[in-house]
């Protein structure tokens, strides 16, 4: 079997994505490890998540640093040390920055809890309530310097309900989020992808 794909995740709260891909990694046949966790602030339930599974963590608090350039060299030294193929952001709630991207794009992915191109920024459930869609969902995107607006490499759909609150729309969102962040993450990293313009394929 080949050796599987080196997984950085980043997270900033709950990490119920990264569970997720924790979860798939511990079959051999995913193709994929995480091999480190990190995060932008400590005492999170996404930190305690890989320390559980035994997988080394690290954090960088944008206030550590002078500029949020140095965080953004801070943040991507951190990650470049474990060597990852792929860095997933699981959550995490801070935009990457020049240097970041210049080391790891391309092979970065983000989750977004809305169907991009609608409903970009940190309130994606909420918008798509107030906007009245009955259709909503997450996006798995290669992340570039845009705010949600990379290449889509895998997109799922949920049903808004009559009575939904911003939670309980969240909530079903997250349950698919998951689904599709394991398996896109686990194709990518069994068959390899490419990224053309804006679009992403799955295979060498
Ligand atoms: C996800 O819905 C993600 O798309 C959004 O925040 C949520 C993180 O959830 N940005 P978790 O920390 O993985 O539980």
């Amino acid at each position: 079997m080949p050796s599987p794909t080196r997984l950085v995740v980043l997270v900033s709260g709950s990490g119920t994505n990264l569970q997720a891909l924790l979860d798939a990694c511990a079959d051999e046949s995913y193709g994929a490890k995480v091999v480190a966790v990190g995060a932008d602030r400590e005492d999170i339930a996404g930190l305690t998540r890989a320390e559980a599974a035994g997988v080394p963590t690290f954090t960088a608090k944008v206030k550590d640093y002078t500029s949020r350039e140095h965080w953004d060299r801070a943040l991507a030294d951190k990650v470049g040390a474990f060597e990852p193929d792929v860095v997933v952001l699981a959550g995490f709630m801070k935009l990457v920055g020049t240097t970041f991207l210049d080391a790891f794009g391309g092979r970065t992915v983000n989750t977004h809890p809305a169907l991009s191109p609608s409903f970009p920024g940190m309130h994606g459930p909420r918008e798509a309530l107030e906007y009245g869609v009955k259709v909503t969902g997450a996006t798995l995107f290669i992340v570039d310097a845009g705010v949600d607006t990379g290449a889509i490499v895998a997109q799922t759909a949920v049903p808004v309900d009559d009575d939904d609150t911003e939670a309980t729309l969240h909530e079903r969102i997250k349950v698919a989020e998951r689904a599709m962040l394991v398996d896109a993450v686990g194709k990518m990293a069994r068959e390899g992808f490419s990224v053309e313009g804006r679009r992403v394929r799955f295979g060498g």
